[in-house]
């Protein structure tokens, strides 16, 4: 059965967005450790994406392979193919065409959405944001393990994960990770009826 991860990216008050601090926008030829961990090593087992329109368009502007340059880090050409090649699935109501090979453009309930993709022929499900499918996702228990790449900024703006929820979701911790410019990634599975 496929698995369905959904990747959490968030500061320390649950901000979905990517602020600078020490560290950040250091230029670097090599992917850090957490990238490699998040992305290079699922390479192999991660054949849809799914993402909410708005964050398509921004993967889509920054990270397909039209977007890169020659001079980019070989790491960043690596994941713009991948990320070219993979099954992207949009989740919108309004966009006409996605204007990216290898995706769809799905809508309806997320969760039947979900369970369609899940019976589907493939390798496992990653679903890369934004924070308001996310927070979905969580809310009604749609993934099987969440990572939590946390970013060490209190932030105060930008979109918030969590708000007011409509109820507990328990988690089992699987691992931690520090990065080196103080992010933990937290990986947590669901735990199934675990309210
Ligand atoms: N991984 C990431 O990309 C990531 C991570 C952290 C933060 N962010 C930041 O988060 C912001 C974007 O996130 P967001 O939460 O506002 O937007 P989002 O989740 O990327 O996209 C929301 C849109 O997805 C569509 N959608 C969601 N559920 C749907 C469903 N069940 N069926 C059909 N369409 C559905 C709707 O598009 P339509 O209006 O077309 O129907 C909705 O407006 C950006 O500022 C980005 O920088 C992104």
């Amino acid at each position: 059965m496929r698995k369905i991860t959904a990747n959490v990216y968030m500061t320390l008050d649950g901000r979905g967005a990517f602020p600078k601090y020490p560290g950040s926008d250091r230029p670097s030829r090599t992917a850090t450790a957490l990238f490699r961990h998040m992305w290079i090593a699922r390479y192999g087992d991660v054949s849809t994406v799914v993402m909410g329109r708005r964050s398509f368009l921004g993967h889509r502007r920054v990270w397909s392979g039209k977007a890169r340059k020659p001079e980019d880090p070989k790491f960043c050409h690596e994941y713009s193919s991948f990320l070219d090649g993979v099954d992207k699935v949009c989740l919108s109501r309004h966009l006409k065409a996605p204007g990216w090979e290898n995706s769809r453009i799905l809508k309806g309930d997320i969760a039947r959405i979900l369970t369609k993709l899940k019976q589907e022929k493939g390798g496992n499900i990653m679903v890369e944001g934004g924070p308001r499918v996310v927070k979905e996702v969580l809310q009604r228990g749609l993934a099987d393990d969440y990572w939590f790449f946390v970013m060490p900024v209190v932030y105060g703006k930008g979109p918030q994960y969590w708000g007011a929820l409509k109820g507990q979701t328990t988690l089992k911790l699987v691992e931690t990770k520090h990065g080196e410019d103080g992010e933990i990634l937290l990986h947590y599975e669901a735990v199934r009826g675990g309210k």
